[in-house]
């Protein structure tokens, strides 16, 4: 049955509109009380979902047992891929470039991301890279290195 058809009736109508309103909270419900569940159990600080757009799911970050010494204005894409053991500090943005559409960063395991800085695109962190704070990453990053710098560049190796 077509929306068109459904709004004619109206007594079908009624029933579907208050479906679909229910429908909306519990799936808003849900999402408030995961986020708490994971705050408490796994962050130990509701600041982490308060002070925060993590738009990729608590859960997911305590999949991989991502850490936030720090956790407030850090935004983290809902495509962003994230490994294991990942730090990530104070004013993080891990996102796409420009909006709905584009890819989204890569990042590997043991990954350090310091202060302030901007991972955007499709682009790939690799394994216990550590990014300087401040950097804007736009480019791959390689395993075991050190970059820093807009754009950030590799100074050292880990
Ligand atoms: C990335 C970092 C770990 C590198 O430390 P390091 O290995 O000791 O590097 P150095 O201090 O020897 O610097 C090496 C070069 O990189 C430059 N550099 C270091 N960090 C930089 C940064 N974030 N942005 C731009 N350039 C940077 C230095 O100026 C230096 O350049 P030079 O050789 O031309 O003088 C460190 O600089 C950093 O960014 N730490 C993050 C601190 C932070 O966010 N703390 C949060 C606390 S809550």
């Amino acid at each position: 049955m077509t929306m068109q058809k459904l709004k004619e009736n109206k007594v079908l109508y009624f029933f579907w509109s208050l479906f679909s309103y229910f429908f909306r909270k519990i799936t808003i419900y849900k999402r408030i009380f995961s986020n708490l569940y994971f705050c408490l159990i796994y962050f130990r600080s509701f600041r982490v979902v308060l002070l925060n757009d993590l738009t990729i799911g608590l859960e997911r970050l305590y999949q991989s047992k991502v850490y936030f010494p720090h956790p407030v204005g850090i935004v983290i894409g809902k495509g962003v891929k994230i490994g294991n053991n990942c730090t990530i500090y104070q004013n993080v943005t891990i996102g796409a470039k420009t909006g709905i559409g584009d890819k989204y960063p890569t990042l590997g395991n043991n990954i350090t991301v310091y202060a302030n800085t901007c991972i955007i695109g499709d682009v790939t962190i690799g394994d216990n890279a550590i990014i300087g704070a401040c950097s804007l990453v736009l480019q791959d990053i390689p395993a075991n290195v050190i970059a820093v710098g807009n754009p950030a560049k590799v100074i050292a190796y880990v």
